[in-house]
């Protein structure tokens, strides 16, 4: 087969988040996130972990550049822990916390690696969480005063700015699902957090905007998946268009159209009568964005259900509770998500068609599998080597089709905190050997290498 060559200046990455590899978790005058109240709260976290010293990487940080610049990255991408910079969320900042990463974008550039920074990242500091967290509207305020802060320090090194991660993922499983910090199962809320949560994007948009130097670019990383129905029924069909409702049209229409999607609004109403939603808002949330992140990783199959969730059942899916997603037969990873390079085929079509002009970044994607190392403590990774190269393959494609992809992140740098399921599933190119914190290439880091070097794939 033919080489696949990608065009030039696409940008090559790596990412990672801050409360997954930092570890440190009280230098430098750092207050508390909620994800250190949920991972220390007894059975939210598989086997107790937590992210006290995860990779160390505060304080490895120059090793793990210099790693960076061995594997060629153009760019990486990592977050800032809100509670480094502002430990109780207010406007007492912390000059050490901001010292950190001035220190790591100098250590970037020193390599000639472009930083790639993420606002917000699922740690919230939290003290906010006591003063109400995503459900109350002072935190997207507070957002954006935070925003500022951080873009007055590093804006004039740091080119490109994501204000939040995965915010469906905060709002749904923080606050509806509480299989994420903070925990909570309320329906009605984990809605009201969605909406502050795309305030606090629009608000703080418009802070780096006023903030930043011209130039430099502002995204939102979301999290999307192709939603299929599992079947030919009614059921499964309208289980498929709620299902993309709740996870992509009510934060893609509010950001790009300024406004909430009327299906939506009405499957939410046994829960919630969106009074939250003050007048105004739907102009701050469209605030201008330069790029569009997508997290893919595997496409969602649903049904109805019928059953229905039992009473008090947590659930993801706010007035939805009988959707069920179902397993599909095929290759999955060590997560149990299916493996389907096809999904981002079709989400990166759809998201052409309907925001033609929007360019796209991929922001994550990657697989965590049963890594066993070698004598060496290299991993042969080859199933995690297949997984990048065919998804590499359909980004290829999509760029030949016209698509505006721009760069594509692979994620994860390393092995890290991989939330509620702790240190038991690897998602990194790069081998951490927690007792020792010794990194090791996997095989797919040596390929990764390569792919950069050529700027292709052999498919
Ligand atoms: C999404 C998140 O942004 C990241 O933190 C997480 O580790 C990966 N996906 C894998 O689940």
């Amino acid at each position: 087969m033919t080489r696949l060559v990608f065009p030039e200046g696409f940008v090559w990455g790596a990412g990672t988040a801050a409360y997954q590899i930092e570890g440190a978790a009280r230098a430098d005058g750092r207050g508390l996130s909620i994800w250190d109240t949920f991972a220390h709260t007894p059975g939210k976290v598989l086997h107790g972990d937590t992210g006290d010293v995860a990779t160390d990487h505060y304080h490895r940080f120059r090793e793990d550049v210099a790693l960076m610049a061995d594997l060629g990255l153009a760019a990486y991408r990592f977050s800032v822990s809100w509670p480094r910079i502002q430990p109780d969320g207010d406007g007492v900042v912390n000059e050490r916390g901001l010292d950190h990463y001035d220190r790591l974008v100098d250590e970037l550039a020193a390599h000639g690696i472009t930083p790639v920074l993420t606002l917000y990242h699922w740690d919230l500091p939290q003290r906010l969480e006591d003063a109400g967290g995503w459900g109350a509207r002072e935190t997207a305020e507070r957002f954006a005063g935070y925003a500022a802060v951080v873009a007055g320090r590093l804006g004039d090194r740091v080119p490109l700015w994501t204000t939040l991660n995965e915010p469906w993922c905060s709002a749904f499983l923080g606050y509806a699902a509480g299989t994420h910090a903070p925990g909570r199962a309320d329906g009605a809320l984990a809605l009201r957090a969605a909406h502050h949560l795309l305030l606090a994007h629009g608000l703080g948009a418009g802070a780096l905007r006023s903030a930043l130097p011209s130039g430099a670019e502002i995204a939102l990383a979301l999290n999307l998946s192709p939603v299929r129905p599992a079947d030919a029924t009614d059921g499964a069909a309208d289980a498929a268009r709620r299902v993309d409702g709740l996870a992509h049209r009510l934060f893609l229409d509010p950001v790009l159209h300024g406004s909430y999607p009327a299906d939506v609004l009405r499957d939410t109403a046994p829960v919630t009568d969106w009074s939250f939603v003050r007048p105004g808002d739907e102009r701050i949330i469209p605030a201008p964005i330069d790029l569009l992140g997508i997290n893919y990783y595997a496409p969602l199959v649903v049904d109805g259900g019928g059953e229905g969730a039992p009473p008090g059942h947590p659930s993801a899916w706010p007035g939805s509770e009988h959707v069920r997603l179902r397993e599909r037969p095929g290759p999955v990873t060590a997560m149990g998500w299916n493996i389907e390079p096809d999904g981002l085929r079709t989400l990166l079509s759809r998201l052409h068609k309907e925001y033609p002009d929007m360019p796209l970044v991929i922001t994550e994607n990657g697989a965590a599998f049963d890594d066993v190392p070698g004598p060496d403590g290299g991993v042969a990774d080859t199933d995690r080597i297949g997984y990048l190269r065919d998804h590499l393959a359909v980004a290829h494609e999509a760029i030949e089709s016209g698509v505006d992809l721009r760069g594509y992140f692979v994620w994860s740098l390393l092995d890290n905190f991989e939330w509620a399921f702790g240190y038991s599933k690897r998602f990194g190119i790069v081998h951490v050997d927690y007792p020792t914190q010794r990194r090791s290439w996997k095989h797919s880091a040596h390929w990764y290498r390569e792919v950069i070097r050529t700027n292709g794939i052999d498919p």
